[in-house]
């Protein structure tokens, strides 16, 4: 989940209670934005699938530094981009002040998991987080270097603290530069084979593809993967009228004018209808007819305006 705010699931924390006993508890509030709480009276919890672990799950430890702090909760009940409701494990997660992040839920990891698996050569990835994508980007063999642009001084000083990096195994974080610089700012001083922004809090914002094509005017990778991509492409599929299939989303991609990659993945126009289906949370552009198997009955149930 990344937030309240960057909806990325509802969290529930569990208490740290004698054995036997499971209490939950809501953790935060439900989005202001769109009000999407799962009501847990209504989830047997008991039968929901577990999570895979992840394996940079343990590099992470309770930590704070300044309005950031990282934590870790011992359970908590999510919906990944592309699954549905699951029980996580040890979820780590990182806050500023009462907004989520970022947090190594089926969401997040699903929902970068694409770019993550197109990583290759030298990777730029906008936003440091968790350092999750960039860790885990590093990891992979056809990665030669990971630049990660990160503007913000707490965050910087809470992974001095937490040198994820330097502790990954095999030296693979020596791949990682980090540079303090305004990713809207930023140019590279080698080419770049994969451009990755992940700057936002919430997974839909307002002109996110034109903010995403003044970054690739300043860096010019030969590829880009960013954060919401599948949403992005389906609000602006959508109100054109077009069907969120493969020749929808390519059309709209190369409206973009974005050299965007993910779209040849396995089912990526399936997952697509599930990611808008369960994330899109009435966020559609203005004058947007959903089609009747996109809408959420939360917030579709009346036509989108
Ligand atoms: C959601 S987090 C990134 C999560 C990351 N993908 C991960 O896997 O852990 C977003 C990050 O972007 C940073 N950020 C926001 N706006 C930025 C900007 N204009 N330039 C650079 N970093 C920015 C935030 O401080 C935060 O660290």
């Amino acid at each position: 989940m990344r937030s309240a705010a960057r909806p990325t699931a509802t969290l529930i924390e569990s208490q740290e209670l004698p054995a036997g006993e499971v209490m939950l508890e809501q953790f935060t509030q439900p989005p202001a934005l769109h009000g999407s709480a799962i009501n847990m009276r209504e989830v047997d919890i008991e039968n929901l699938p577990v999570a895979p672990d992840d394996p940079l799950r343990s590099y992470y430890r309770p930590l704070a530094t300044g309005a950031w702090s990282l934590r870790v909760l011992p359970v908590a009940v999510c919906e990944g981009y592309f699954t549905g409701l699951q029980v996580v494990n040890g979820l780590a997660l990182l806050m500023r002040r009462q907004d989520v992040w970022m947090s190594v839920t089926p969401l997040e990891t699903e929902s970068q998991q694409i770019g993550v698996d197109l990583a290759h050569g030298h990777v730029a990835i906008f936003g440091l987080g968790m350092g999750w994508a960039a860790a885990a980007s590093a990891m992979r063999p056809e990665v030669d270097k990971v630049t990660v642009v990160e503007m913000d001084d707490e965050i910087l000083a809470l992974h001095e603290t937490l040198g994820l990096f330097e502790r990954l195994p095999d030296g693979v974080g020596e791949k990682i530069e980090i540079v303090h610089a305004d990713a809207l700012e930023w140019k590279p001083d080698s080419p770049v084979d994969l451009l990755v922004p992940d700057i936002w809090l919430d997974m839909v914002s307002w002109g996110r593809a034109e903010e995403v094509h003044d970054m690739q005017d300043n860096v010019g990778a030969e590829a880009v993967y960013f954060w919401g991509q599948e949403l992005e492409l389906a609000r602006h599929a959508v109100l054109k009228g077009r069907a969120l299939d493969d020749a929808g989303l390519a059309e709209t991609a190369t409206e973009f004018d974005l050299p965007l990659v993910g779209l040849d993945t396995p089912d990526y126009a399936a997952r697509t209808r599930i990611a808008t289906k369960q994330w899109m949370k009435g966020r559609w552009l203005e004058g947007t007819e959903v089609p009747e198997d996109l809408r959420h009955p939360d917030y579709d149930g009346a036509q989108a305006e």
